[in-house]
């Protein structure tokens, strides 16, 4: 079929429109895909002894409150996957919790959630909210192969004992790992 040489044009013009959206489509927005996970860790803290994980860095400012409003704790809790101190190492929950409330169970709490070994291997999930003997804390964002994520983590102390307690940590979350090309380089 003959064409005109205006059709020829208008053609070429919307070919050369569909290939340029196309081109910027791909650039600009590549491949993602949310993965979720369910995992329960065990974190163990060790408030005394040689041991211990955890060091109040800022002491209440009223010494004679027993509330000890205003105290920030600075802690390295180990995470494990047993509660129980041959536990596998997972991670490391460093952060600091602080004193931000009258009642116990007040304890404002900022973590990341360093993963070594096998699983995750440097990659974070940044944490926070309330530490009391149970409650939840929000999965803010996360790191590494956790980019991205998002969700909660259910926490109970099952274990009570002086200077030491295991918490289990209940994680839910949506993450989206970088984006790849075909030779593991990432594209964004
Ligand atoms: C410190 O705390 C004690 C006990 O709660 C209270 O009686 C006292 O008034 C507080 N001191 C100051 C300066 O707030
Ligand atoms: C985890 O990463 C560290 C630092 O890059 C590395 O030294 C270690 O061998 C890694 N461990 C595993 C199990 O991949």
């Amino acid at each position: 079929m003959a064409t005109t040489p205006k059709k020829a044009l208008s053609v070429l013009l919307v070919t050369g429109f569909i290939i340029g959206f196309m081109v910027s489509l791909s650039s600009s927005c590549p491949t993602r895909c949310e993965k979720e996970i369910l995992w329960t860790l065990f974190a163990r803290q060790i408030g005394g002894g040689t041991n211990r994980n955890q060091e109040q860095s800022v002491p209440p400012v009223n010494s004679t409150d027993n509330t000890r409003f205003g105290a920030i704790v600075t802690n390295n809790w180990v995470v494990l996957d047993a509660p129980v101190p041959a536990g596998k190492i997972v991670a490391h929950a460093r952060g600091t919790h602080t004193k931000a409330g009258p009642a116990a169970g007040d304890w404002f709490t900022s973590l990341s959630i360093v993963f070594e070994g096998a699983r995750f291997n440097g990659s974070t999930f940044q944490i926070m909210g309330i530490t009391d003997i149970g409650g939840q804390w929000a999965i803010v964002g996360g790191t590494g192969e956790l980019a991205l994520a998002q969700g909660t983590i259910k926490h109970k102390a099952i274990i009570q004992a002086d200077p030491e307690n295991y918490r289990q940590l209940d994680i839910h979350a949506f993450y989206t790992p970088q984006a790849v090309s075909g030779n593991a380089i990432a594209i964004e």
